[in-house]
């Protein structure tokens, strides 16, 4: 659908009003109806994958309500205010800001999480993450540490300490400014007490003794020279520092996994998120660097997404089993 007021590409409200001016022939109002079919035409227009969807979500944000709404409100006619922040919405997404971004929010595991520029926007692949946590720590399901790192927005740190509500959970990360939204996020998700955010390279965040029964992460992954290919909207919004993976991509994989070993108990899990091509590397480097049972994990999407290793536990010898079990 094109603008109505002829080719002016203009979102609904630049210099417009709802009613006509006196003495003119009424306008037709910019019901929620009209201005969603003009956003989801601009979008659509501008190549936007999921116009009429985003154009939803833009607009219930706008107006504060579910998107349920909008069809139960279809008629009803945005006032001028309302027109101007949509307006203004959108001119944030033209410019390739996501989605997410705009609204503030992102849904990741079931769960709502408070996201700005300086955290990566949750993704839906990362959930096979905490699936392959939650699967690892089924057995004690009582109490554990869990260690976190390149925690960003928290996202599977805070859906891990909701599923085993009395481990100890820490998340980590080297940016000081992505801990701040993951606290907000663990405080609104109601797990502060549950989960400390503490800041460092790797494992200098957390003390030289402590062991951990879990430790994931989803470091940043991307070579660094694939990142001017990426789509704008990763590229340009996202921070740099939660997707640049070095050389290969795999930078920082050999001090998680070291470092991963020193720091688990026995019998502890250790797992990683990975991008496209990078499993054979990295089950190869777990298994050099002693973890066993190391297994590949798909997401929804049908891609090797994470990669897990246990670290061996102590052989029990045979004398003192028969003599624990006499
Ligand atoms: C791919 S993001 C993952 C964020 C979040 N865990 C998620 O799954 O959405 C990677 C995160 O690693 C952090 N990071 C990058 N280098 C790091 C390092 N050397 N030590 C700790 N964290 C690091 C970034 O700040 C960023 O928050």
């Amino acid at each position: 659908m094109s603008d109505p007021r002829g080719s002016n590409p203009a979102p609904p409200g630049a210099g417009s009003t709802t009613s006509a001016p006196s003495g003119a022939a009424p306008a037709e109002s910019w019901t929620i109806q009209r201005v969603l079919a003009w956003a989801a035409s601009d979008f659509k227009e501008r190549g936007l994958e999921t116009p009429r969807l985003e154009a939803e979500i833009l607009l219930a944000h706008v107006l504060g309500v579910e998107r349920l709404r909008l069809i139960l409100d279809a008629h009803k006619p945005l006032d001028p205010a309302e027109l101007a922040r949509f307006r203004e919405v959108i001119k944030r997404r033209r410019s390739g800001e996501p989605v997410a971004y705009v609204v503030g929010e992102r849904e990741f595991y079931g769960l709502v999480f408070q996201v700005d520029r300086r955290v990566l926007i949750p993704r839906q692949d990362t959930e096979i993450l905490v699936d392959v946590a939650l699967e690892a720590t089924r057995h004690r399901d009582l109490s554990g540490r869990a260690l976190d790192l390149c925690t960003g927005s928290g996202c599977v740190a805070i859906a891990f300490a909701r599923a085993r509500p009395t481990w100890q959970v820490t998340g980590a990360d080297l940016s000081p400014d992505a801990l701040e939204v993951a606290r907000g996020n663990a405080l609104r998700l109601g797990v502060i007490w549950g989960v400390r955010f503490v800041s460092g390279d790797l494992y200098e965040a957390v003390g030289p003794e402590e062991r951990f029964e879990l430790i994931t992460a989803n470091p940043p992954y991307i070579p660094s020279g694939e990142i001017p290919d990426l789509d704008r909207q990763i590229r340009d919004f996202e921070p740099r520092l939660a997707l640049d993976g070095g050389q290969d991509g795999l930078s920082l994989l050999p001090a998680i996994a070291q470092g991963g070993f020193a720091r688990l108990t026995p019998g502890g899990t250790l797992a990683v998120e990975i991008g496209a091509g990078q499993s054979d590397a990295v089950v190869a480097l777990l298994e050099r660097t002693g973890f066993v049972d190391v297994r590949r994990h798909k997401d929804y999407g049908g891609h090797e997404r994470v990669v897990s290793g246990r670290k061996p536990a102590p052989e029990r010898s045979p004398a003192i089993d028969g003599a624990a079990s006499d």
